[in-house]
């Protein structure tokens, strides 16, 4: 059993000893797990290099503490629910002896077709039970899972495979997500053109579309799982040992191999996952996320079924057959704790009340949102509407990087506040900094967002480039993580996120870097330079604003190019980073050493020209004027 907290002095006594003595707070965590080895020492740190290390020469395998540990009282209860995509399919449940077998087999193809510890398997596939079975098998054995969402572009998964030098990809025909397929296998085989590091593609059926097998490279899924013997002991990991990469975006073009290990990572998220949302025993807990996002892998995958949790997988998309659908699944499978994104939730208000039945949503115990900061209008809604007005919230606040909740409610414990993601979590020790890198301390203070002290889920470093962890995460304040979020603290001491304050904007939750999308845009051949900026989206909470330059135009005139530059970045990332709107403008604004000067651009983006700040750095005011005159927006 993983240890709860049960009230809010329960909660503040917690907190207080995880400050006063972290060793102590963090040993008793640990200890509510299987260790092959106990750790020589709880943590080792420091945030120069930086260098992070927790339950020290600790030796364990994560699914032995999935498995292995909770077969005897779990082994029959239901570890994985699958709701398919087509309301008229059949639901698939996995109990926990089941998903052993299933990850056992898979485990063993791995090993046959060569993968062993440290090797990396790159994973592009819909959200089916496989995909779970599939990460599970990559830790059984000790292999590294990078996850690549399966919304991204041939070019996207490519660049991800290549980073990580995977060895194998395992992917699928096809994926339904609506009334749509995502032919995966095709998008896979054009990034295959060129990864010189894989050897062998794993193919599942899903679709039944039909697909190109490459004799000597593909295979069935069903086939190699074939014969399949279904145990496989798991290696022994050391604590430190890494589980998993996962790529994201920052503020540069290319993105981050972002690596967690595997002790603290295990210990910090099913701690987070019990507490957070307060699960109990026979609970159907239900996240609506990706497991191609950090969310899937931490509160769908692994916290949950550490926990010895029901966790609910769910294949399609919110909106189809129609706007009920989460709801038809919370009411079919009794669903207690929902967790799932501001975006969806201002998606479905959209669509009205006609949807949400009292009747149906009697089950629901627990609320959480993730992923962006939530509107005060969406918070009301989700809980006078979906939680009937008795559900609590919980605002959880985390990144790629921390592994876990940081900061955020434990359900019905912490007094919430719409908007505000309250306290931290046991452990975490949040500081808010100014610009001129000096504390803000007290109540009623707003500035950027560090972490001041380590916490188990904490990421390691970025894969292949640590030097670029340091830059990007330990060297703007000195001895502190910067979470790259800015934060107001109320005179309650409650943290409110407000939004990043770096070149990353977040749209429907998902997280993308300007300079990404730039570089797309870039691409095309008519394109001389572009900027791209967040501006607030009724739905999305951030769109994608793109000033673009061009050298001349083509046959198609404006609107041809537009077009085409929504089309150049599907293509090259994918769906998720198509600009919502593109101005061709004559230039962009600069300052005289030729730095765009994004906050004017943001401003226009706002539809606010009135205060744009000191522009005397400018290069050319005119420039200015254009772009405004002809903003797409009202401003
Ligand atoms: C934002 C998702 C406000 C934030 C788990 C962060 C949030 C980024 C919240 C990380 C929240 C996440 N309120 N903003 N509750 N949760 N964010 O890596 O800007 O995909 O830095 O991890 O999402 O996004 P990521």
């Amino acid at each position: 059993m993983i240890n709860k907290i049960h009230s809010l002095g329960g909660y503040i006594h917690e907190y207080q000893k995880s400050i006063a003595n972290p060793e102590a707070f963090w040993t008793q965590q640990a200890e509510c797990f299987f260790w092959r080895k106990r750790w020589d020492k709880v943590f080792d740190w420091n945030f120069d290099e930086p260098n992070i290390q927790w339950f020290v020469n600790g030796k364990l395998n994560i699914t032995e503490n999935i498995f292995e540990r909770n077969l005897y009282t779990h082994g029959n209860q239901e570890a994985i629910i699958w709701e398919p995509n087509d309301p008229n399919d059949e639901t698939r449940t996995l109990t926990y002896s089941e998903l052993y077998q299933e990850v056992n087999k898979f485990a063993n193809t791995l090993k046959r077709l060569g993968v062993g510890k440290g090797d990396r398997v790159a994973i592009y596939m819909p959200m089916v039970p496989e995909l779970a079975i599939a990460v599970l098998a990559c830790a059984r054995i000790g292999a590294i899972h990078s996850v690549v969402f399966a919304g991204f572009s041939a070019n996207a998964l490519q660049e991800r495979i290549n980073d990580a030098t995977a060895k194998v990809l395992l992917t699928a025909d096809g994926g339904f997500r609506g009334d749509k397929i995502t032919p995966l296998k095709k998008i896979a085989d054009e990034a295959l053109e060129s990864c010189p590091t894989i050897e062998t593609v794993v193919v599942l059926k899903r679709t039944n579309s039909e697909v190109d097998m490459v004799v000597g490279r593909d295979i069935w899924w069903h086939k190699a799982i074939d014969g399949q013997s279904d145990t496989c002991p798991a290696e022994e990991m050391d604590s430190e040992d890494p589980l998993f990469i996962l790529y994201t975006s920052g503020s540069t073009g290319k993105p981050k191999g972002i690596v967690h290990t595997t002790g603290g990572y295990m210990v910090y998220t099913a701690y987070s996952f019990s507490n957070v949302f307060q699960y109990h025993v026979d609970d159907v807990y239900f996240c609506t996320a990706d497991i191609g996002w950090i969310t899937g892998h931490s509160y769908i995958v692994y916290g949950p079924l550490l926990a010895g949790a029901k966790t609910l997988m769910f294949e399609g998309v919110p909106t189809w057959p129609n706007a009920g659908r989460f709801w038809d699944i919370v009411a079919k499978h009794k669903v207690n704790q929902f967790y799932t994104a501001p975006t969806a939730i201002r998606a479905l208000l959209a669509k009205g009340n006609d949807f949400l039945e009292e009747k149906k949503l009697q089950s629901l115990k627990v609320l959480g949102t993730v992923g962006e900061p939530i509107n005060e209008e969406a918070w009301h809604w989700y809980h006078d509407h979906v939680g009937l007005n008795r559900c609590p919230i919980v605002d959880t606040w985390w990144q790629t990087e921390t592994g876990g909740i940081m900061i955020s409610p434990l359900a019905g414990i912490t007094p919430t506040k719409p908007s505000f993601a309250t306290l931290p979590l046991p452990g975490i020790q949040p500081i808010i900094m100014n610009g001129d890198g000096k504390e803000l301390t007290g109540n009623s203070v707003e500035g950027n967002l560090c972490i001041k002290f380590p916490w188990p889920g904490i990421a390691r470093t970025i894969w292949n480039d640590h030097q670029r962890f340091k830059d990007t995460y330990f060297s703007t304040y000195n001895k502190m993580y910067f979470t790259g979020d800015g934060v107001k603290r109320d005179e309650d001491g409650y943290y409110r996120i407000l939004g990043r304050v770096d070149d990353v904007i977040n749209v429907s939750g998902h997280r993308l870097g300007t300079a990404e999308i730039e570089n797309a845009i870039n691409e095309h051949p008519l394109v001389n330079e572009s900027a791209v900026v967040g501006y607030p989206h009724a739905i999305k909470g951030q769109g994608i604003y793109a000033f673009v330059v061009c050298g001349e135009l083509s046959t198609g005139g404006e609107e041809g190019i537009r077009k085409s530059i929504m089309q150049g970045v599907t293509k090259i990332i994918g769906p998720i980073a198509r600009p919502d709107l593109v101005q061709l403008v004559p230039g962009l604004p600069k300052t005289r050493s030729g730095k765009i000067m994004r906050r004017i651009l943001r401003k226009v983006a706002e539809g606010d020209a009135t205060n744009l700040g000191d522009i005397t750095t400018l290069l050319d005011e005119d420039v200015v004027d254009k772009i405004i005159d002809g903003a797409l927006v009202d401003v």
